[in-house]
């Protein structure tokens, strides 16, 4: 038997313009998914939180997303058993930490040695499987866990930070609708270049600065940062009311800082705030996750 674990992540700032090559800051969470692996006669996955329990002859993509990863490695059968701290398909990344944790435990499992580079690749290219052309930021956060910036197409820039972020996420319920809303974004920067250039040229300002401060451990200018990036992201339409409501309540109840994170459209929203906020954000009806940021990647459990 062998077992590991990866974090789940969330966007601090940039979503949605990192499509168009700006940076995005992005932090994995201490929230982990869990992989239990066996040696079995026949593949099969086990994700009680979801409902699934099937072989990997089942054509739906979960299936055939670890049915990619057995390729790719070549390995022998394996019994897979999914556990999860944080909720699945609700833009934390969870495709993501099932692939590298996936990675990890057959690779200890079937003694190959992986080196991180190794696990990030493969899993980037399980995640192909259920998201077509992701950009890599979901694997990379999650193998490598602590803050980074992204950038398509790049290397990612990997970062201490000194900050201790008292991170709030509040799940919607309703699952993310990243492809839908940035189809949404797609239509309007065709519509009218320049004025939505100027939205994301704002929010890499935004991110240049919370990135700055970050690393300076300077907390103070964060969350002003955050209602900032939040109310490009409505000009860009990819809000909802779920989260507005969720927003509002946070700062309500004194959050230094809340958006959305993520595709939008559903999925979850970020404060920066303690129990008041935290209460606060259940009574609007979010599901809460109170973490904080994980240095740890994805990584071997006994
Ligand atoms: O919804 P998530 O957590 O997968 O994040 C999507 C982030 C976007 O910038 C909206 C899209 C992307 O591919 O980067």
């Amino acid at each position: 038997m062998s077992k590991a674990s990866a974090p789940g992540k969330t966007i601090l700032f940039g979503e949605h313009a990192v499509v168009y090559g700006y940076p995005a800051l992005v932090c994995a969470v201490d929230a982990r998914l869990i992989t239990t692996l066996k040696p079995a006669k026949e593949s099969w996955l086990e994700v009680p939180a979801i409902g699934r329990n099937d072989s990997l002859d089942n054509p739906l993509e979960v299936y055939q997303f670890y049915k990619r990863g057995i390729e790719l490695l070549g390995i022998e059968p394996v019994h897979i058993h999914v556990d999860s701290q944080f909720p699945i398909s609700a833009g934390m990344g969870s495709s993501a930490a099932m692939a590298c944790s996936f990675m990890q435990a057959a690779s200890d499992l079937a003694g190959l040695n992986l080196s991180k580079e190794q696990i990030r690749e493969k899993a980037h290219e399980m995640e192909k499987v259920v998201h077509g052309n992701p950009s890599g930021v979901d694997t990379s956060i999650s193998t490598y866990g602590g803050l980074l910036e992204f950038r398509k197409g790049n290397d990612p820039a990997r970062f201490t930070s000194g900050a201790n972020l008292p991170l709030l996420i509040g799940y919607t319920g309703k699952e993310g609708m990243t492809k839908v809303t940035v189809a949404h974004v797609r239509e309007l920067f065709e519509k009218d270049k320049r004025a939505i250039t100027r939205i994301f040229e704002e929010i890499h300002d935004i991110e240049q600065q919370a990135k700055t401060r970050l690393l300076a451990g300077e907390m103070d200018l964060i969350g002003p940062l955050m209602d900032r990036n939040h109310a490009l992201l409505q000009q860009l339409g990819v809000s909802s009311l779920e989260l507005d409501r969720l927003v509002q309540a946070a700062k309500d109840a004194g959050a230094q800082g809340a958006k959305l994170t993520g595709g939008g459209g559903g999925g979850c929203m970020i404060a920066l705030g303690g129990e008041e906020v935290a209460k606060a954000l259940g009574a609007a009806g979010g599901q809460v996750i109170e973490t904080g940021l994980s240095k740890d990647g994805v990584r071997s459990e006994r």
